[in-house]
């Protein structure tokens, strides 16, 4: 079976814990649109929920599915989010924001009671890092943004090459809220909460890819059939 199959059948899990009425956090990626698609199949079928895209991306998968639309303006939680991840342990701590979405992502999960992370089998690992960590910053003064970051890794006993996300076109890549990212090939993170806590701290990031506590289950997909992890 292909990744991109994996990827559906944990997406349709998921997609079982949904229920007529909820209100529900749409994430990003290719894993994500799996989501939405197979949500839109429900809603033309009569499902009714709303939801909430953590990208331009997804706002406009989830319109092309006839998936309704709100914001967090307008309500006041989210049911359930579901969404993909670059790295998942055995804590359910993440690492998020390969797709550059890690700021949405993050305000919309912690506005839910329950996320959900869906994912193929190759996104388990037992300790965070092999996958570079996102630092969504802030382009003014990114010089000493980035030796804050530098002296955060140290305090946390990491270090790594940083490099700013460039686009497919060569051009910094820009997120959907301005920003830039700053990718951090750390290999191996001891302590995730404690990394997350250092970088939060520093003035210049807008958000980190550590999302720590906010997963409350993992749905693994995987050529011996589905695990799920609470
Ligand atoms: C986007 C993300 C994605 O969820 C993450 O990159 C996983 O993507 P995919 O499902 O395509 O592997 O965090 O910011």
């Amino acid at each position: 079976m292909d990744m991109d199959q994996l990827k559906r059948q944990a997406a349709a899990r998921a997609l079982e814990e949904v229920r007529d009425g909820m209100q529900l956090g749409l994430g990003t990626g290719s894993t994500a649109k799996h989501f939405v698609e197979l949500l839109g199949e429900r809603v033309r079928a009569g499902l009714k929920v709303i939801g909430v895209p953590t990208s331009e991306a997804t706002r406009a998968d989830a319109t092309r599915c006839g998936v309704p639309l709100t914001t967090l303006d307008e309500i006041d939680h989210l049911d359930i989010t579901v969404d993909g991840a670059d790295e998942i342990d055995p804590e359910l701590n993440l690492i998020k924001g390969g797709g550059g979405a890690l700021l949405r992502e993050k305000i919309v999960a912690a506005a839910s009671d329950r996320m959900i992370v869906i994912a193929d089998e190759s996104k388990w690992v037992q300790t965070l890092g092999r996958f570079p960590l996102p630092v969504e910053v802030i382009p003014f003064g990114l010089g000493a943004t980035r030796r804050a970051i530098e002296k955060a890794f140290a305090q946390c006993g990491v270090s790594g090459q940083m490099a700013v996300r460039k686009a497919k076109d060569g051009h910094v890549f820009v997120t959907d809220g301005g920003h830039w990212i700053v990718d951090a090939q750390l290999e191996r993170i001891a302590d995730p909460p404690g990394l997350a806590g250092a970088l939060s701290t520093i003035p210049g990031v807008v958000e980190h890819g550590l999302f720590i506590g906010l997963a409350s289950s993992a749905v693994l997909a995987g050529g011996e059939g589905i695990r799920v992890i609470e």
